[in-house]
């Protein structure tokens, strides 16, 4: 039995004093819900005191992305040590709006700033690499865009990102660290949900993957969330699937009484 994990990813959004509030708001409202992980992934500005504010409530924190190397001369970035630091115990890594992959259409994101995200699938291993080794636990995001839907690709996108993903981590890590989120990039901030079954059934496709290169064993431990347009009022469907561990909801994180009413689904 996998235990359920509901995070919630702010994205650019949150003040450090709205995200505060947001903590007070939350906590009472999931007090005593032990048998799910709970998760909030602010923006890096307020990483350390969302973190402090959740001491001691059972809410985790996880930063929204990392940069591969510990330190150094790498102006702007945030590395694993930094984000452990910070009090954060996940870090969301290929999601794919850091791949550049995005559900609505962006004005005036010409190819060229295009390239400022660029999150590629070589990126996403040796983060994940980077991750596990400093002890942050990777939530790996993979998922399909409409045009790979259109042309039946889904379930190859699926598997080829998760394999170039997890090439050369240890099956012992994959089983006790690892966690995916699927999310359908056409299904993110549109209001337009993967349907549950479709949703179950391409995570089954990662879990299938997964086994195909450590084993059911590890295959059947790994926790997989789906994530995109997850709401109130179609959490409980998509979390009562069979391959659905989790959820890795966006816009309707930004509120304590939403987020609260998706935990209780789960
Ligand atoms: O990280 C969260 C996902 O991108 C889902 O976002 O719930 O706003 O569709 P959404």
């Amino acid at each position: 039995m996998r235990k359920k994990i509901i995070a919630g990813n702010w994205k650019l959004n949150k003040t450090v004093s709205e995200a505060l509030a947001f903590a007070e708001a939350l906590a009472p409202l999931v007090a005593g819900k032990d048998g799910v992980d709970i998760v909030i992934c602010p923006p890096y500005t307020a990483l350390y005191s969302v973190s402090q504010a959740f001491q001691g409530t059972g809410v985790a924190t996880a930063a929204q992305g990392l940069f591969w190397k510990p330190s150094g001369a790498y102006t702007s970035y945030v590395s694993a040590p930094l984000i452990l630091d910070a009090g954060a115990k996940y870090v969301l890594i290929g999601h794919s709006e850091t791949r550049g992959r995005f559900g609505v259409a962006e004005e005036g994101l010409t190819p060229d700033l295009l390239k400022a995200f660029g999150e590629t699938d070589s990126g996403v291993n040796v983060k994940t690499h980077a991750a596990l080794q400093a002890g942050l636990i990777p939530i790996v995001c993979i998922g399909e865009t409409l045009a790979e839907r259109k042309d039946g690709s889904t379930d190859a996108i699926v598997r080829d990102q998760v394999t170039k993903a997890l090439d050369g981590v240890s099956s012992d890590l994959v089983r006790s660290q690892l966690i995916f989120a699927y999310e359908p990039v056409w299904a993110i901030g549109t209001g337009e949900v993967c349907a549950a079954d479709e949703a179950g059934r391409v995570c089954g496709v990662v879990r299938k993957t997964i086994e195909s290169l450590y084993g059911a064993d590890v295959a059947n431990a790994v926790r997989i969330q789906y994530g995109g347009s997850m709401k109130p009022d179609n959490a409980a469907e998509l979390l009562a699937q069979e391959h659905i561990d989790g959820g890795l909801i966006g816009g309707a994180s930004l509120k304590p009484a939403d987020f609260a009413a998706i935990v209780a689904a789960a």
